[in-house]
């Protein structure tokens, strides 16, 4: 008999969950400066038309495929077609490689918090984070471990793993329901306060004045598809996982406007917060707020440091602001666990919390082992950018050529999903939504994947070494793409097959 499916009691439940999923780091580090470097306020046209063409219609395909058959991205796909199996596969794979880092970089601003009350920094945030905090060596792969990493890392396994032994409703929708709003309310008082800094002006004139010559420019549209894709952590199989434990009558695609637009509006909100901030910063250095502006761990881990020494009030700032760090980073974190423990669970036919405790471990272990020594930094980045920009995409072309223009049928199955969206949802979904999940977004995806690929096998990445960039980059992406051949080798528990075909009967 197979193990019980847990479900989410409502849709408010799920809906704060991938809220939860889709709010994370991006949102606060990465979106502002993608927007400054593209065009400012001019890069809101290309970032509005890849949510409309792309972000909103993909979630609306990963939600029908997860909801339809209720089961984790491997044998999801494999109901649409025995072959798609590796798709599944291949996302799950991707999703332990990012939990393995992002748990890291949690680690990291829970840590912070700490050190904002006493500014340990002192005057040098850059020597302090990578010096004395991380004490980084040279380019490579070490087993030298850092205590002050090690232990807090440790600790955000702990934590992640607790929340989902608690369930999918109890755990991963009630840690949810009590930390976004949490997030929400923290963070706009942050960003209120920014505004009143002095300089506060200036930053926000230096993100929002459009340059409208960006639109013009291919890069610019490929960064606003790439950041929609991460943003809305679509085809990482977290949607496909969640949405299959929703119950049998749920509005779909009205859960996904709601999500969709929520993420825009908080990344937005970062987008003024971070840049105001900067402003001030800038201000107070009597230098451009181009000259301060930057994006991912030197944002939040050197900048943001330094304009905290530099504000009034810059403990309560700094202690408020790590604690958004850590709350968004939770939520997404544990959405992108429970995927390998669903796929997991389903293909071995193992118990709810068995799983949990042997790939939530194997995944504590992996980061640990990678993410705690001198060097952690260094694969944690490589891993980033291969999994981020080949992997995600690589799946998501796969997937959509697979999925609209492979498999039998006319259109493929995507007409299977869309009849799905409109049997059950409010907002119906027609010739456009096929438009964009069929062509437009496939054929975007296509030119951008090469144009990365040849990017890094041209340029390499950020001076890294090939023997690094070579394991954890390159071979990273090989070693996932065996393994979900191999996995798709092995035989489905009956239960599991009985589940998913009485699901779509
Ligand atoms: N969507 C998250 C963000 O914006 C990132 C994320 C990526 C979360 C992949 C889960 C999986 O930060
Ligand atoms: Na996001």
């Amino acid at each position: 008999k197979a193990p019980q499916r847990e479900v989410f009691a409502t849709r408010g439940a799920f809906i704060f969950a991938a809220i939860g999923s889709a709010v994370g780091l991006g949102n606060i580090w990465r979106f502002p400066y993608v927007a400054y470097e593209n065009g400012g306020g001019a890069f809101l046209i290309p970032y509005l038309v890849a949510l409309l063409t792309a972000g909103i219609p993909l979630l609306f395909f990963t939600y029908a495929l997860g909801h339809r058959t209720r089961a984790a991205a491997p044998l999801a796909y494999r109901t649409l077609s025995r072959g798609a199996e590796p798709i599944g596969w291949f996302k799950t794979g991707i999703a332990f490689v990012i939990g393995v880092y992002y748990a890291a970089i949690i680690a990291w601003a829970a840590c912070f918090m700490v050190f904002s009350l006493k500014q340990s920094w002192g005057d040098d945030a850059e020597g302090f984070f990578f010096g004395e905090y991380l004490k980084m060596g040279d380019p490579g792969v070490s087993f030298e471990f850092v205590p002050g990493v090690l232990i807090p890392v440790i600790l955000v396994w702990v934590v992640a793993i607790g929340i989902l032994v608690l369930g999918v409703q109890n755990g991963i929708a009630g840690f949810s329901k009590i930390f976004i709003p949490l997030l929400v309310v923290v963070f706009l008082i942050l960003v209120i306060r920014s505004l009143f800094l002095p300089g506060a002006a200036d930053g926000l004139n230096a993100l929002f004045t459009p340059s409208f010559d960006a639109l013009t420019d291919p890069k610019v549209w490929i960064a606003a598809y790439g950041q929609i894709f991460f943003s809305l952590s679509i085809c990482f199989g977290i949607m496909i996982t969640y949405a299959s434990y929703l119950k049998k009558k749920t509005n779909l695609t009205g859960s996904g406007l709601v999500v969709g637009f929520s993420n825009s509006a908080f990344e937005i909100l970062a987008g003024i917060g971070v840049f105001a901030a900067l402003g001030f910063m800038a201000a107070a250095q009597g230098v451009e707020v181009g000259d301060v502006a930057s994006s991912g761990i030197g944002l939040a881990f050197v900048a943001f440091p330094t304009l905290i020494s530099q504000m009034p009030g810059g403990a309560f700032f700094g202690v408020a602001f790590f604690a958004c760090l850590v709350f968004a980073g939770l939520t997404s974190l544990i959405s992108i666990v429970q995927v390998p423990i669903q796929a997991l669970r389903e293909k071995f036919g193992w118990g709810n919390k068995f799983s949990i405790f042997i790939v939530g471990g194997a995944m504590a272990i992996v980061s640990i082992v990678l993410m705690t020594t001198v060097t952690g930094l260094y694969v944690l980045d490589t891993m980033d950018a291969w999994a981020n920009n080949l992997g995600i995409v690589g799946a998501a072309v796969v997937a959509l050529l697979v999925v609209g223009w492979v498999l039998k049928g006319d259109l493929g199955k995507l007409p299977i999903l869309r009849d799905h969206l409109n049997a059950v949802s409010s907002f119906k979904v027609n010739k456009l939504w096929l438009a964009c999940v069929g062509l437009i977004t496939p054929v975007l995806l296509v030119y951008m994947l090469v144009q990365q690929i040849i990017t890094f096998a041209t340029e390499g990445y950020e001076d890294y070494p090939a023997g690094l960039t070579g394991v954890f980059g390159w071979g990273m992406i090989g070693l996932l793409a065996v393994l979900a051949f191999a996995l798709t080798l092995i035989r489905w528990p009956q239960s599991s097959i009985d589940a998913t075909e009485a699901a779509i009967a």
